[in-house]
């Protein structure tokens, strides 16, 4: 059995509805996904939720139910949502489910026994009001805490901890030989920077039962639960785990698990999306805990940057969010899928604005890509009654260097400058049409056979952008096939290489496709 190529992204914690940022870094793996699918490859796109921990049984605690009414009834707003940006995920995990649970429990048995855990007493300032543990920097210049903490006392608590230093060094050179294992450079920069100057505390991986109830109790101890981390990592091999993935069921040996049957080779992973304020958990935690497992790392770690709106955080309590279902109804879904990766390249931070994104709308897909495909089909229409004439090759070289560069650049999963290469062919054959005139072509008889070649490498251009299109704008690709009377999606790459378009064949009814708006 060969190994998929496995993506995942961070689990989104169960604590409110989707905003854009959570929107933006699933539309990033599903864009990765469908492009080796198109490739190709077989892929394994897995997305979900981390439900468990303090924020989440405050939240149902506030809407006074239990835990898991709560997470149950919130998960399917978040599975929705999948579903309205058309996520192509395999899976989709939550931290809550069975299969997920008694895999971490039998990864801690394992590494319990082997030693890798130690108890300590940790003595810190605790806020009560917001139930968590307050830092010196938590402190306000006179010293005190602010007040929202309500009440700060000194406690003391047990815990369980997962020896981290004893593997700094290792970490340091595996970073410093695998360049690649953290995407942009910036970004592992700034984790190797982090570990050669500071010393690795060794990772708190529990809290007692008394305080935070809603987690995965630790088998070795029932007056404790997980605490975030070794819950939500795992999720990236509690799943191949799930559907039998040998690599992985090899680290918790003789425990019994669900395993479906499908028996899928995935692990490693060959990439995990991730924003950058978790990066510090997935390129220093993960690859510790993996390698006290025995467990192979995965290839990469793909960090984006964080969106802001008007300049500003997006944030619930401020207002300022983007609220991407609402987007998605006014302008529709690829309109939103194009914005985001348009805009802005996966590493830097962003900035959204509404004014920005009817721009966009505007100028590159209703007046770039939209009214290409519109007025070509429209011509073949009225012109040659909806058939495709003989081939010609006059746009062949332009499109074969961007189908070439669009391959490159979608392996190498830069997707924004994919579409910079995808629109200079939109911007060709736009040009194309201002230099040939076909309209003027159309009233001279004697120039037939030159409107024949100027269409028919009008409708291949779009048969061709329809595929380079297909994992970016998966409704607008397979409308521009219909429009060209071709049935199925253009989800295979291969089938970009011109000429591919049959003389003599009806096209369908031309359609816009990104009306215009005008206000
Ligand atoms: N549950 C953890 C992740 C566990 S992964 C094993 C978590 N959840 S989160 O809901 O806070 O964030 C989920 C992802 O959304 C993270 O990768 C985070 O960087 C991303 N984003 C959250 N807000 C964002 C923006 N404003 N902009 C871009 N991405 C942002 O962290």
């Amino acid at each position: 059995m060969s190994k998929r190529f496995y993506i995942t992204t961070a689990i989104d914690y169960l604590n409110g509805q989707p905003h854009l940022g959570h929107a933006y870094e699933k539309i990033i793996a599903d864009v990765i996904a469908r492009s080796r699918r198109s490739l190709g490859e077989e892929a394994f796109f897995l997305t979900g939720l981390d439900e468990h921990g303090q924020k989440v049984q405050q939240a149902a605690q506030a809407e006074k139910k239990n835990p898991q009414e709560y997470c149950d009834a919130l998960a399917a707003d978040w599975r929705a949502f999948a579903k309205k940006l058309e996520l192509t995920n395999d899976d989709f995990v939550r931290t809550t489910e069975p299969r997920h649970k008694e895999f971490v429990q039998a990864i801690l048995s394992k590494l319990h026994a082997a030693g890798q855990f130690y108890t300590a007493t940790y003595t810190g300032f605790y806020s009560a009001k917001e139930e968590t543990f307050l830092t010196e920097k938590d402190r306000r210049p006179d010293g005190t805490f602010d007040p929202s903490y309500g009440e700060v006392v000194e406690l003391k608590e047990d815990n369980y901890y997962f020896k981290l230093q004893a593997h700094q060094a290792w970490l340091i050179d595996y970073l410093e030989k695998n360049p690649a294992f953290v995407q942009p450079d910036y970004r592992r920069n700034e984790v190797l920077g982090f570990l050669k100057n500071h010393t690795l505390e060794d990772l708190c991986i529990s809290r007692p039962v008394a305080r935070l109830n809603w987690g995965i109790p630790l088998p070795f101890d029932p007056n404790f639960v997980t605490y975030v981390w070794f819950d939500a990592l795992v999720n990236y091999i509690s799943v191949p785990a799930a559907h039998g993935d040998e690599t992985v069921l090899c680290a918790p040996q003789g425990s019994k698990l669900r395993i479906q049957k499908s028996q899928l080779s995935l692990w490693p992973a060959d990439l995990h999306v991730i924003g950058k304020d978790i990066l510090k958990f997935h390129a220093v935690y993960w690859p510790i805990m993996l390698k006290a497992m025995g467990l192979p790392l995965p290839k990469q770690i793909l960090v984006h940057g964080w969106w802001q709106k008007d300049g500003a955080k997006i944030s619930k309590s401020t207002g300022n969010l983007v609220d991407p279902v609402a987007v998605i109804n006014e302008w529709g879904l690829d309109a939103f899928r194009f914005y985001v990766l348009r805009e802005l390249n996966i590493g830097p931070d962003g900035n959204w604005t509404d004014a920005g994104f009817r721009a966009r709308y505007q100028a590159e897909l209703a007046n770039g890509l939209g009214n290409l495909v519109n007025r070509s089909l429209s011509m073949l229409k009225r012109y040659r009654n909806g058939v495709v004439p003989a081939r010609s090759n006059e746009l062949a070289a332009d499109a074969e260097k961007i189908i070439a560069e669009t391959r490159a650049l979608l392996a190498a999963n830069q997707l924004q400058a994919a579409l910079l290469a995808i629109w200079s062919l939109v911007n060709r054959a736009n040009q194309y049409v201002d230099q040939t005139a076909p309209f003027r072509l159309a009233k001279d008889p004697a120039q037939a056979p030159r409107l024949d070649e100027v269409l028919y490498n009008l409708a291949e251009t779009c048969r061709v952008l329809a595929v380079l299109l297909w994992p970016f704008l998966p409704g607008t690709a397979t409308k521009i096939y219909a429009q060209l009377g071709l049935s199925g999606a253009p989800d295979q790459f291969s089938s970009a290489a011109w000429g591919q378009l049959q003389s003599g064949q009806p096209i369908g009814e031309p359609a816009p496709l990104f009306p215009r708006k005008d206000d």
